[in-house]
This record gives C-alpha cells, sequence and structure tokens, in this order.
C-alpha cells in the first residue's frame, strides 16, 4: 500500500523534472500578459535585446539552442545568424503570439516534426540559409496562420506534400535554390492560397514529374516573377529548357493518374467479373446435367443397345434418380 506522504515524495523529483525540462509542452498554460511592461524585463529572454513593440532581438549572438524565457509578448523573435543546429519539439513553446519567427543562417540541420507546436498565430517564417535536407510529415501543420515561407537556400532535394501539410493562408513559398528535381503531385494542391513561389536555382528535371508544376505555373502566369527564367534539364540534351515552354500536351505521353471513377470501375469489375463467372460455371453445370439426364431417360425408354454403357452406368434408373450420373469412364474429372 502506498501512503500519501510516499506519492508525494515520489511526485517531488517528478514536478522538479518537469518543470526544468527544456521543452516543457505540458506547461503551455498561458502565462498571464500583461498590458504594458518595460522592454527587456523579465519577459525578454535574457540573451536577447527586446524592443517595446514585442520584438526580441537574438541575431547573431551565437546561441546554440533557442533562448529561454519567450512569452506571450514576443511578437517578432530573431534568431538569424546563430549557431541552431536543431529544433527540438515544442521549441517554442509559451510563445504562442508570435507572429514572425527568423531562423536564417544556423546551420539548422533538424526540426522535430513538434518544433513549432503552438506557434498558431504566426505569419512569417524564415528558414533560409540553412542546411536543411529533409523535412518530417506535419512539421507546418500548426501554422494554419502563416503566410510567408521561405525554405531558401537549404538542401531539400524533396519535399513532400505531407511536410507542409494544408497552409490555408500561405501566399508566398520561397524553394529557391535547394536540390529540388520536381514537386511532388499534392504539394501546391494544399496552398489554395499561394500566389508567389521562388523556384530558381533547383535541379529541375523534364519530365513527367514536373507536370503539377507547368500547370501551375500557366494557371498564375503574373505572380510567379521568374516563371520565364526557369529552366529544367533533359537527361539526354544539354541545353536546358524553359519550364513555361510546356503545354500540357507536352506530358499526353505521361500516365493520367487514375480518377475515382476509374478506381470505382476497378473496385466494381473484381467481384462482378467474379460473380459473372460463377454464374456462368453454374448455368453450363445445369445445363449439362440437364443434357445427361434427358439422354439417360431417353436411354431408359429404348434400351437398345445395352452394350454401349460402360461398368459405370450400372442401374439407369438408380442414375436417375439421384440426377448426377457416375462420369462415363474416360471422362476426365
Ligand atoms: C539586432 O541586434 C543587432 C546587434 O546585436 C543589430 O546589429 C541589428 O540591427 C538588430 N536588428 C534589428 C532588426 O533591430
Ligand atoms: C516574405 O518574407 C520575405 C522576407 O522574409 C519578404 O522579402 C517577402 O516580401 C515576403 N513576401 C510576402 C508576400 O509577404
Amino acid at each position: 500500500m502506498l501512503s500519501p506522504s510516499f506519492l508525494s515524495w515520489l511526485s517531488r523529483p517528478l514536478l522538479l523534472l518537469l518543470l526544468l525540462s527544456p521543452w516543457p509542452i505540458w506547461a503551455q498554460a498561458p502565462a498571464e500578459v500583461p498590458p504594458t511592461g518595460t522592454p527587456g524585463s523579465r519577459d525578454c529572454p535574457e540573451a536577447c535585446a527586446c524592443a517595446p513593440g514585442g520584438q526580441a532581438n537574438c541575431s547573431g549572438r551565437a546561441l546554440p539552442t533557442v533562448p529561454e524565457g519567450l512569452s506571450l509578448r514576443v511578437r517578432a523573435l530573431l534568431l538569424d545568424h546563430n549557431r541552431v543546429r536543431a529544433l527540438p519539439p515544442g521549441a517554442f513553446v509559451g510563445a504562442g503570439a508570435l507572429l514572425r519567427l527568423d531562423l536564417r543562417e544556423n546551420g539548422l540541420r533538424r526540426v522535430h516534426a513538434r518544433a513549432f507546436w503552438g506557434l498558431g498565430a504566426l505569419r512569417q517564417l524564415d528558414l533560409s540559409a540553412n542546411q536543411l535536407e529533409a523535412l518530417a510529415p506535419g512539421t507546418f501543420a500548426p501554422l494554419r496562420a502563416l503566410c510567408n515561407l521561405s525554405l531558401a537556400g537549404n538542401r531539400l532535394a524533396r519535399l513532400e506534400p505531407a511536410a507542409l501539410g494544408a497552409l490555408p493562408l500561405l501566399r508566398a513559398l520561397s524553394l529557391q535554390d535547394n536540390e529540388l528535381s520536381a514537386l511532388a503531385p499534392g504539394l501546391l494542391a494544399g496552398l489554395p492560397a499561394l500566389n508567389a513561389l521562388r523556384l530558381r536555382g533547383n535541379p529541375w528535371a523534364c519530365g513527367c514529374a514536373l507536370r503539377p508544376l507547368c500547370a501551375w505555373l500557366r494557371g498564375h502566369p503574373r505572380p510567379a516573377p521568374e516563371a520565364e527564367t526557369l529552366f529544367c534539364l533533359s537527361p539526354g540534351r544539354l541545353a536546358p529548357s524553359p519550364l513555361t515552354a510546356f503545354p500540357d500536351a507536352a506530358f499526353s505521353h505521361c500516365l493520367q493518374p487514375l480518377s475515382a471513377r476509374d478506381l470505382a470501375v476497378i473496385y466494381a469489375l473484381g467481384p462482378v467479373s467474379f460473380l459473372a463467372s460463377l454464374a456462368v460455371c453454374l448455368a453450363l453445370g445445369s445445363v449439362l446435367t440437364a443434357c445427361r439426364a434427358r439422354r439417360q431417360r431417353a436411354a431408359a425408354r429404348c434400351p437398345r443397345r445395352p452394350q454401349n454403357l460402360g461398368p459405370g452406368w450400372a442401374s439407369p434408373a438408380h442414375s436417375g434418380a439421384v440426377g448426377v450420373p457416375p462420369p462415363p469412364p474416360g471422362s476426365a474429372y
């Protein structure tokens, strides 16, 4: 039996652990927000300089991690030119009112899928000039208010639609200067408000995988200012081709993705053809049986050539009663 005092003794270090944890997701209870306050007070991370508008300037301070002490009064967090190599889960918890986050030039390599939890108000996120090679699915999912995202100057060779997710308000996306050769088909579909897409400086490969991007560029001819200067490289050719030179007809040889109707037909065809062949077999079987029974009845009525019946035809009357005669000799069952 555990006594209450034992429990409280047990929970004390646990509580301490929770409070000291660098990523206190559970400690997200919104602190009281004083309407006014002096800049550089306890609401400002120690390593940074805070301005009255809610700007925490932590630029260029060789910080290895996101500074602690973020509060709801921080509206813009300038963390550019530091040494934040990885963002752990809940890295910005406590800064739920953040509108702008600048993480340029940190040598950032890893962003945990839950790093941006709690940043539902964020509108501008700059992750440019880092070392990102991949982004986990759901990384940007909490950023429902995001308008402007820069991933320029990283090492992204692939960008899955699940990493961006659905960002209903995203207007500007920069993927410039990465290692992308194609955009995944669903990627642009989740970004209905997008009108500025920066794509230069990627090794786009001319081919079917480029179809969604070319279609998007045709649908947004003006807002993508550098569309004319985008090129893709064909495997066999040396000269790059401009992306805008591909009409949709150029992709006519590409396999169309199956529509919902096609899929429905395919799924229905399986069971239907199975049932149909079953019915055909049953019908054929009963016709055969009926024919045989008829022949037997005819043979029973005029038993003129009994020598033709093999040993299996023991008693015509008996087999007629059963309905299914035994096989004649030599028939392969
Ligand atoms: C942030 O602080 C640095 C000096 O630490 C300064 O050079 C820079 O201009 C500041 N940035 C802004 C936006 O105030
Ligand atoms: C997005 O942010 C970048 C700087 O971070 C700025 O240069 C650009 O104009 C912004 N775009 C939009 C559409 O707000």
